[in-house]
């Protein structure tokens, strides 16, 4: 079967708008399922201190709402390409990211914590700002995923070097999603991105201080 011939490529535009909604809501209120095991699960389970539980709480909640933002970005991106093979590469990074958004969830359980309360708010601005980047155009949708997975990539190596070594678990989540975030964005880049100006740039890294700075808290 081609990419042109699946069938979410043949879905009319209201079908794939209600499709989009039960997503976002299921990322926002569901638990997500994970179909691959968290890389957590191959570490032994460790003993952390009461502070670094909290700080290892702190960056996983940021990067859940990370991968909150990540369903958003790639479901209204494939709701507004124009091209249905573009529709089923954008949903196959969506898919990725699903586990990711798993893993950190599964991992803030295991460390007593809570994912950010403002959820529902940061899903909806990143699916704003995805819906824009894919009207505009499909190079310039891809542009946006590019700069997007390697500013991700840096702030999980960031978060690399503030972890508590002792954490394993929480580290192996995050090694493995920037692996995997590096070659989103290297396959975006394939698939034809346009770069995107500085200034946009700028303003992406903007917003996403916003976001990281307020989900450490709540
Ligand atoms: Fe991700
Ligand atoms: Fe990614």
């Amino acid at each position: 079967m081609t990419r042109q011939d699946h069938p979410a490529s043949r879905l009319s535009p209201f079908d794939r708008l209600l499709a989009s909604a039960d997503h976002g809501l299921r990322t926002v209120f569901a638990k997500p399922l994970a179909a691959r095991p968290s890389p957590a699960r191959q570490c032994e389970p460790v003993y952390l201190s009461a502070e670094h539980a909290k700080l290892s709480a702190a960056l996983m909640r940021v990067n859940h709402v990370g991968e909150v933002c990540a369903q958003a970005l790639y479901q209204s991106q494939a709701l507004f390409s124009r091209d249905p093979g573009l529709r089923l590469h954008f949903k196959a990074a969506a898919q990725e990211e699903l586990d990711h958004l798993a893993w950190t969830q599964q991992r803030l359980d295991e460390l007593g914590s809570h994912k950010s309360h403002l959820s529902p708010l940061w899903y909806s601005g990143a699916f704003a700002i995805g819906s824009l980047a894919g009207l505009i155009g499909d190079r310039v949708s891809l542009g946006f995923v590019v700069e997007t997975e390697r500013q991700v990539e840096q702030h999980l190596a960031s978060h690399l070097e503030r972890l508590p070594q002792a954490d394993l678990p929480s580290r192996a989540v995050v090694a493995q999603m920037k692996l995997e975030e590096a070659r989103h964005a290297e396959d975006a880049e394939n698939a034809g991105a346009q770069a995107l100006a500085a200034p946009i740039k700028l303003a992406m890294r903007l917003a996403a201080r916003v976001m990281t700075s307020t989900a450490h808290h709540i």
